[in-house]
């Protein structure tokens, strides 16, 4: 793949790795990168070795968003019959394994856009968050307007999207973007040692609880809480819950086999 390494770390589990890699364009995301990322975590998600995702870019930066020289010369009838630009970005929203955003440097406009699409983001201190789309005349094309008022409220929101101002790491954690913050040299470490925590417990119940989490934001609380309870209770049928409880009550390591 030209515009992505993938690269598989096994260690108490397995976890795959896509590292956006076009770093002279700051990882600026065009069709051909998001297929091949598309596609990569798709193959991830259907191999069954494999327990957690990680999507990461360079140093300088996660991605800085869709790229303009692509995009600039488009007019709306190119986009709007090609569905050029969004057609394969939420290809990572069919992802049923967790996906962790590890993000150092810029996640601007679809970076950020992205970035905030994984399960949760953990941020070296260097990070920069922003859409700053309306310098470009445009807004925030793949749920930016959406997701960033979910995630940091409106006010936040509407100051990022309105006056292009980029959010760093601390403020990004303390207005819940991210999760965790660590110093550059560490974020790939953080970052697997998460992927690797998750890859331990019950496959079935890490997807169940990261599709019961997602579900809050697309229906009501009672709907919500009823689709949760429905989930908890086929988690019984499970034999990782019988284990999970067995060792604890004999006090040992539960083996999860994923069943
Ligand atoms: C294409 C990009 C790019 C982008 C950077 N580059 N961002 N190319 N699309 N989004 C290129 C630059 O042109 C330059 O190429 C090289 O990467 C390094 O960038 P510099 O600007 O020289 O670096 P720096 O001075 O450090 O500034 C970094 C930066 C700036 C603040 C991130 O590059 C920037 O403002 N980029 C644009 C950010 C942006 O507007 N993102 C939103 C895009 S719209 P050369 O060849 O000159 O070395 C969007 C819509 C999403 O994302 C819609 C989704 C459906």
């Amino acid at each position: 793949m030209a515009y992505v390494n993938i690269e598989v770390r096994t260690e108490a589990g397995k976890v795959g790795i896509v590292q956006l890699n076009r770093p002279k364009q700051l990882n600026a995301l065009n069709n051909e990168l998001m297929d091949e990322l598309g596609a990569a975590l798709k193959a991830f998600d259907a191999d069954a070795a494999i327990g957690c995702m990680i999507v990461t870019g360079s140093e300088k930066a996660f991605a800085a968003g869709a790229d303009i020289g692509a995009m600039a010369s488009y007019s709306f009838a190119d986009v709007y019959k090609g569905d050029y630009i969004t057609r394969n970005w939420e290809t990572i929203r069919s992802i049923r394994k967790p996906v962790i955003a590890a993000v150092s440097g810029f996640a601007l406009g679809g970076g950020c856009e992205l970035a905030m699409m994984c399960d949760f983001i953990i941020a070296a201190d260097n990070a920069k968050f922003g859409q700053p789309e309306i310098k470009l005349g445009i807004i925030p094309g793949a749920g930016g307007t959406q997701r960033l008022p979910r995630a940091v409220g409106k006010s936040k929101a509407m100051d990022m999207a309105l006056t292009a101002r980029m959010m760093d790491a601390a403020e990004a954690e303390r207005s819940g973007l991210v999760s965790r913050v660590v110093a550059p040299d560490k974020l790939m470490d953080e970052a697997l040692a998460a992927a690797l925590t998750i890859c331990e417990f019950s496959q079935i119940a890490v997807m169940a609880a990261k599709e019961s989490i997602n579900r809050s934001f697309e229906s009501s609380l009672s709907d919500g809480v009823m689709f949760e309870r429905r989930m908890f209770h086929a988690t019984f049928a499970t034999t990782d819950q019988k284990e999970g409880m067995d060792a604890f009550v004999n006090k040992r390591k539960a083996q999860f086999r994923h069943q």
